[in-house]
């Protein structure tokens, strides 16, 4: 059919450039999707990576979040003014549950505040069957004391004595207990554990702060200097090829491997441009100018 317009010569001429034109339009739609991308995005820094607090899923249910605690050295008191309840200890009793207990045991003890749902469950303290501890104003304070292992009953020996006994009236309180004491064997001993002078308390602070220190005392390298009125080959490749100069030191330092030589540090850069602040453009650097960034980065990171 074609063969009445055209001879076989010029058919093959067609065809070939037909041919021509579908590779052409395969390689720019390839470049497209594999190169452009990558062009586009290779002058972006790379994002620091902060260390992220814990956080329980409403942020303060964590039970790694509590206020932070400073030791203290307490002078010894008289047992009988912490075991008497009074409007003082009361008061203390309920600031302290509501920030430290409320969000498991209920703001009525119930057992039954928004981070209940652990197993074994937060006791409820009007329920009479199933203590642990017990209780009665010992046992109630060994739990705070010790907590109870194996559960997330946590031990307050954080606390003052005056705080534990102080939360032990409000428990009581909150069960219907009254202030109900336990056997005389049992009060002469909590008595005395309440006399003991030279009571101290640890340091305790909330883990999230604890990461907050870390990554404040994680020191990183100093970006690459680059001065301004520097014209050495040095620093003008430098300033052709890096993109973040907090970035590529902080890779370098992290790495030893590169200062083998120019060919150790092209190995150990070009598969991660443009994350680790390096420029594309070091794909088209000649062998003598890997030798003159080699040198000017020897000079500039210093060795761990
Ligand atoms: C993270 C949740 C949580 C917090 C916060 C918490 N508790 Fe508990 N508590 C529990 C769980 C769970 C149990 C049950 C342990 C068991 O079954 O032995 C418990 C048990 C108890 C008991 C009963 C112990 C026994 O003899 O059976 C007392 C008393 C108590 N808690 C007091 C407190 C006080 C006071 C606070 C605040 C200073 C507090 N709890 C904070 C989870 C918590």
């Amino acid at each position: 059919m074609i063969e009445k317009y055209v001879d076989s010569k010029e058919l093959k001429q067609l065809l070939s450039t037909l041919v021509a034109i579908v590779g052409c339009l395969i390689i720019a739609a390839l470049f497209g999707i594999i190169v452009v991308p990558g062009l586009r995005n290779a002058n972006k820094p790379a994002k620091p990576t902060a260390v992220a607090p814990v956080v329980g899923e409403s942020g303060w249910l964590d039970p790694t979040e509590f206020p932070a605690q400073k030791g203290r050295v307490i002078p010894p008191v008289d047992p009988m003014t912490l075991i008497k309840p009074s409007d003082e200890l009361a008061d203390i009793g309920e600031k302290l549950y509501e920030t430290n207990c409320r969000t498991c045991h209920g703001s009525l003890g119930r057992g039954d505040g928004p981070a209940s749902n652990v197993d074994p469950q937060p006791r409820d303290f009007t329920a009479a069957e199933g203590w642990t501890n017990g209780p009665d104003m010992p046992n109630v304070y060994k739990t705070l004391s010790e907590g109870i292992p194996g559960t997330s009953m946590a031990s307050y020996d954080y606390l003052t004595k005056r705080e534990r006994m102080a939360l032990v009236h409000y428990v009581q309180f909150l069960g219907g207990y009254g202030d109900s004491a336990g056997s005389a064997e049992a009060m002469q001993a909590l008595a005395g554990e309440l006399a003991a002078p030279g009571e101290t308390t640890n340091n305790k602070i909330p883990v999230s702060m604890a990461m907050e220190k870390l990554e404040g005392e994680f020191v990183f390298p100093l970006p690459l200097m680059i001065p301004i009125d520097d014209r050495s080959p040095g620093a003008d490749i430098l300033r052709r090829t890096v993109t973040d100069a907090s970035r590529a030191a902080q890779v370098l330092h992290a790495s030893e491997i590169w200062r083998a030589g120019p060919d150790a540090l092209a190995r150990s850069i070009l598969p991660d441009i443009p994350s680790n602040g390096f420029s594309t453009k070091l794909a088209t650097l000649k062998p003598s100018e890997w030798q003159t960034l080699y040198d000017a980065l020897l000079r500039r990171i210093r060795p761990n």
